[in-house]
């Protein structure tokens, strides 16, 4: 079916670790609000000196590592960002030249927020599968350094994120099942930053959450029938981790056990386009992602986007 297989992950996560005590101390927060909605009781922020770039750069390497295949090899690196340090060169571009990937490989960012990693495996896919990569490996990485988006003294947005990159090293696999499903609202109202007249991320977070109750369980069950799958026949379930509670109001919606979903919103806070590849690297290395196992990620985040895919482990 033309999916793609995972041959090694990395993460990577930066030096400063915060609390929600810690948050508790500047603002006025507690760890029991900010963990009984969300989940979350900790995150990493970019130290000094920390990058998206040098967190992206530690992932990757990390990656190639894990799948012990030469750099020379990448056809394709694509990084999943909406956080990039400049505007130009792209994320990819700096991996690629501090990895040392060759120069025939195709190297561009994909931004479509924490929906972006899902969006960068189609997009690798699809290169891959149009026969003209230089290199039969995908590098596929999702980075973000979020804190150079948030206001600190917003106690409604700074304290769901957290910076972070994952990577995942993929091929083509005849045998590996395959349906992707991705979806857009555009409504710059629900969720945006980074421009001139809103430096900062700021959101409707009681919309965000109902949209993605919404749409990830349609997305879900569309991935699900165009492979020709069951829910139960799918190993593992992995979905952005913004919020435990979105993840259980999705599972209810598919009528499924929550335990099913894989969780580390805990640990990192919501990475945006990292979250799925670091959940992959940490599964992978914990042993509870087993080769030939099917995995199903889905993100959902700002566009309004929203998009499903299969990989084989
Ligand atoms: N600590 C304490 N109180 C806080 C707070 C914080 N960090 N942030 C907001 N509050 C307050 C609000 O000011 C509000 O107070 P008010 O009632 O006096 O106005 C109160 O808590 C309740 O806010 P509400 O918006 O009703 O809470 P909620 O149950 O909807 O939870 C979110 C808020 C943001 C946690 C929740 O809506 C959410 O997770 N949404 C999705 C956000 C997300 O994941 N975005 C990224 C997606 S990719």
């Amino acid at each position: 079916m033309n999916g793609l297989q995972v041959l090694g992950t990395g993460r990577c996560l930066p030096g400063r670790r915060v609390t929600n005590e810690d948050f508790a101390r500047t603002l006025d927060t507690s760890d029991e609000w900010i963990a009984g909605r969300t989940g979350i009781r900790q995150r990493y922020f970019c130290a000094e000196g920390e990058t998206a770039a040098s967190l992206a750069t530690v992932a990757a390497r990390r990656a190639l590592d894990d799948a012990d295949i030469s750099p020379a090899d990448v056809g394709v690196c694509i990084a999943a960002t909406f956080t990039a340090d400049r505007r130009t060169p792209a994320l990819a571009c700096e991996v690629q030249a501090a990895l040392g990937l060759p120069e025939t490989a195709l190297c561009l960012d994909v931004n479509a927020a924490c929906t972006g990693f899902v969006t960068a495996l189609e997009t690798a896919r699809c290169l891959l599968l149009g026969g003209q990569m230089a290199g039969p490996y995908a590098l596929v990485l999702g980075a973000e350094k979020i804190s150079s988006l948030l206001d600190f003294s917003d106690r409604s947005t700074c304290v769901l994120f957290g910076d972070g990159a994952g990577a995942a090293v993929v091929r083509l696999d005849a045998q590996a099942p395959w349906a992707a499903v991705f979806g857009t609202r555009g409504d710059g109202q629900v969720l945006h930053g980074g421009g001139p007249d809103d430096p900062f991320l700021a959101m409707d977070g009681r919309a965000v959450f109902r949209f993605a109750v919404e749409t990830v369980p349609r997305c879900i069950r569309a991935v699900l029938e165009k492979a020709g799958l069951t829910l139960g026949e799918v190993d593992r379930l992995v979905l952005h981790q913004a919020n435990s509670r979105i993840i259980h109001g999705i599972a209810r919606k598919l009528d499924e056990d929550p335990a099913r979903f894989y969780e580390n919103m805990q640990r990192y806070g919501n990475t945006s386009a990292a979250s799925i590849p670091i959940a992959l690297d940490e599964m992978r290395r914990d042993g509870q992602l087993l080769p030939g196992q099917t995995v199903l990620c889905a993100g959902f985040g700002a566009g309004l986007t929203w998009g499903g895919v299969l990989l084989r482990a």
